[in-house]
């Protein structure tokens, strides 16, 4: 627990979803599936893709961070720190950052990416809060960026429904120590990773023909063993997280679970004993967007944040990694009709 007066407090947060929409009928019409087996299994609807030729991760992700410096009345020189997070970089290097900080006029910072899979976001949540609570850094920008459809084989059925493109960031800044995040749980077990994985492209099986006419550059993943343990290990360290802050079902505002299936966010929110109207969930217009999941679940329900609200993240990605985090949300965030979702500190 970090009991340190300085606590890293997001204070703003913005999204951006491509285009084209990929409906359940109009994948119904590639592969053998239907809209009642997804939704019914899964409860996605639809997803969205970036179809722009020659745009990636960073294009997605600097228009969510340009939105974020609009709404926050933030100047690219006065962030110190860009980081983005995700499985899909541009390109091996130079860094995904870096990239979004030339796009988006950034010019006084240090950049780096992260990947813990679906948990990046959460697991790059606590490391750049280090950096605020110990004062080396003042404005951080993190982005949650996936161009996920890249690595997603529209001819099987079983990963196909899945997954989605979709960019947020938010702005995190040192506060007093009352609002911000209070405590977290992080954990890994690479002996995870033969249940989800991506097997070619990188050094050990580099991209090749064969590797190509193998279809090993698609997401391989084994749905039940996923499934078993992702509900065990989300649920688990959300109820230790409660326990240990001594939070209660009443006291908890918000869960923001990652979402990779509707029945996986609904046995997390029973474990904590929360009705649904407090547990976020969008995974039926956006399907799962790993490391965006997160930050698009708080741009899609920022005008229902107050300040004080005690709010749980709890994540499960390949690797394996896991986590939960405790954030006191830290402004009453409006709807502006004019320019969408908006909020500021006071
Ligand atoms: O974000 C990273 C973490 N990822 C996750 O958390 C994902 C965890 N896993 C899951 O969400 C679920 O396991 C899936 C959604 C991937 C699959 O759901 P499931 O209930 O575990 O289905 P299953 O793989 O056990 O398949 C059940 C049946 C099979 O048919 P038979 O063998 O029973 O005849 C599949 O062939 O459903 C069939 N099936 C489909 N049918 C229609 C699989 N995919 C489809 C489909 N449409 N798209």
């Amino acid at each position: 627990m970090n009991n340190s007066r300085t606590r890293a407090v997001i204070t703003g947060v913005a999204g951006y979803l491509p285009e084209y929409i990929l409906t359940n009928e109009e994948l119904s019409r590639m592969v053998d599936t239907s809209d009642e087996w997804i939704m019914s299994r899964v409860g996605i609807r639809e997803r969205h893709i970036l179809k722009t030729e020659g745009e990636g991760t960073s294009d997605m992700a600097a228009k969510a961070v340009e939105r974020l410096f609009e709404k926050t009345g933030t100047k690219p020189e006065e962030v110190d720190l860009l980081v983005w997070c995700g499985v899909t970089p541009d390109m091996p290097f130079p860094a995904t950052a870096n990239i979004i900080a030339d796009k988006t006029g950034v010019r006084n910072a240090f950049g780096f990416d992260i990947n813990a899979a679906c948990s990046s976001f959460l697991f790059s949540l606590i490391t750049v809060a280090s950096f605020v609570e110990t004062g080396r850094c003042r404005k951080v920008v993190l982005a949650g960026a996936e161009r996920l459809t890249m690595y997603v084989d529209y001819t099987d059925r079983a990963t196909c429904p899945l997954f989605g493109d979709g960019a947020a960031a938010v702005l995190i800044e040192p506060g007093d120590g009352e609002y911000g995040l209070i405590d977290s749980i992080a954990r890994a077990d690479g002996a995870g990773r033969k249940h989800l994985h991506l097997k070619a492209g990188g050094s050990v099986m580099p991209s090749s023909i064969e590797t190509v006419i193998r279809r090993q550059h698609y997401i391989h993943q084994e749905g039940q063993a996923v499934f078993k343990a992702a509900v065990s290990r989300m649920a688990d360290t959300s109820a230790e997280l409660m326990e240990r802050n001594g939070l209660t079902s009443e006291t908890v505002s918000w869960l923001i679970p990652h979402q990779a299936n509707l029945r996986i966010i609904d046995a997390t929110g029973s474990r904590m004993g929360l009705p649904k109207e407090k547990v976020m969930v969008n995974i039926d217009k956006y399907g799962n967007t790993s490391s965006a999941t997160i930050p698009l679940c708080l741009y899609d329900f920022e005008d229902r944040l107050k300040k004080g609200d005690n709010i749980v993240i709890a994540t499960f990605g390949g690797g394996w990694t896991w986590g939960a985090a405790y954030l006191k949300w830290a402004y009453d965030g409006v709807r502006d009709v004019s320019k969408g979702l908006t909020g500021g500190l006071d």
